[in-house]
């Protein structure tokens, strides 16, 4: 098959390469996925880089997210998943199959339907942001009747942070940077937007939330927003953060323990199997019910996978995929 792949660290331009490799097979409790869309997340690029280094067993293809569908099945496979529609998640976690190819092999429940109803590109874009935005909602109970603040709506976490959020019952501020990212974040259903780089966004985040402030906060820059998050938050909140920074925040201690505050960290590789498990069966169920959209698409064809992930890198606004085929 051709697919995408690097045998060491380094910049996209010098490391990856498209190459004629073996076609994997599906192992017990795997599946073959014949992908269609692969999509790219930071940490993609960060692995690549050697930012934070994965062990590469003499090849890595990259991405772990992507759309397709099943084409083969390994020993101990429901044999009727063969021709089923699937998202696929954490491909590259711990294996050298990524969706970055015109297959991926995964286990079983890493390959999770896609309805009818919602596009490849879609599905391309769930994995990694959706359950981190998932893990980061829910970790701490339920939402149904909280304020939520999701830092940076128009991020990829971010979008279906907001679209979790108000599906499983909460009313969601978020904050933007600017009025392009300020209208993707209103499409993905944000009761308020605020743009943090004007003056007064604490003010606007506080009226909305109302005496009782903010229940939980998603948090994509802790460091940066953590003042304006003591200053919105209820007694006791919750602030769940999924992004690190170039430089470690300072911590203000007096001020987290006034708020009672409860800091979260969340790195998806360390999540618990059980809440991967339940982040993808309720991210189904969202997708089911029509509650998840995809950001706008920029897609890149496999041989152009180092402009690509470069894109990624330099911030590029929507979701950028890869196609294969
Ligand atoms: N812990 C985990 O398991 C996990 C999982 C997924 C992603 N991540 C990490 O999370 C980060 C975001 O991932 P992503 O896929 O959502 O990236 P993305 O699509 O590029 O979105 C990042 C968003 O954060 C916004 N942002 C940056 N600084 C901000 C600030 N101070 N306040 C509010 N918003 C701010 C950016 O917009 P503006 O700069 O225009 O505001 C942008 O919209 C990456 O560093 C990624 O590696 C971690």
């Amino acid at each position: 098959m051709r697919a995408a792949l690097y045998d060491r660290y380094g910049p996209a331009s010098e490391v990856l390469r498209v190459d004629d490799v073996e076609t994997p097979q599906p192992g017990p409790g795997q599946v073959r996925v014949k992908i269609e869309a692969s999509g790219i997340n930071p940490t993609d690029w960060k692995s690549r880089g050697g930012m934070t280094p994965r062990t590469i067993a003499g090849f890595q293809v990259p991405h772990h997210d992507g759309a397709g569908v099943i084409d083969a099945v390994g020993e101990g496979v429901d044999p009727g998943r063969a021709g089923q529609r699937v998202w696929v998640m954490m491909a590259a976690a711990g294996s050298p199959w990524g969706t970055a190819a015109e297959w991926s092999v995964v286990p079983q429940e890493q390959a999770v339907p896609l309805p009818d109803s919602a596009s490849v590109e879609l599905g391309a874009s769930l994995g990694v942001p959706a359950v981190t935005a998932h893990r980061c909602l829910f970790a701490d109970g339920p939402i149904e009747g909280k304020t939520v603040l999701v830092a940076g709506g128009a991020g990829a976490v971010g979008h279906f942070a907001i679209e979790l959020a108000k599906h499983g019952g909460a009313r969601v501020i978020t904050t933007v940077s600017g009025p392009e990212k300020a209208e993707l974040a209103a499409k993905a259903g944000a009761d308020l937007v605020v743009n943090y780089r004007e003056p007064g966004a604490p003010d606007k985040v506080r009226s909305f939330a109302g005496d009782a402030g903010v229940d939980r906060v998603v948090e994509v820059a802790l460091g940066a927003n953590l003042g304006l998050d003591l200053a919105v938050i209820a007694p006791g909140a919750q602030i769940a953060c999924y992004a690190a920074e170039p430089a470690d925040p300072a911590l203000p201690v007096r001020a987290c323990m006034n708020a009672n505050v409860m800091l979260r960290f969340v790195l998806l590789y360390g999540v618990p199997r059980d809440a991967l498990a339940q982040a993808a069966r309720d991210v189904a169920a969202a997708l089911a019910a029509g509650a998840l959209t995809e950001l706008p698409v920029i897609r890149f064809p496999l041989e152009q996978i180092a402009a690509a992930q470069d894109a990624v890198e330099a911030g590029a606004v929507g979701k950028v995929l890869v196609i294969p085929g």
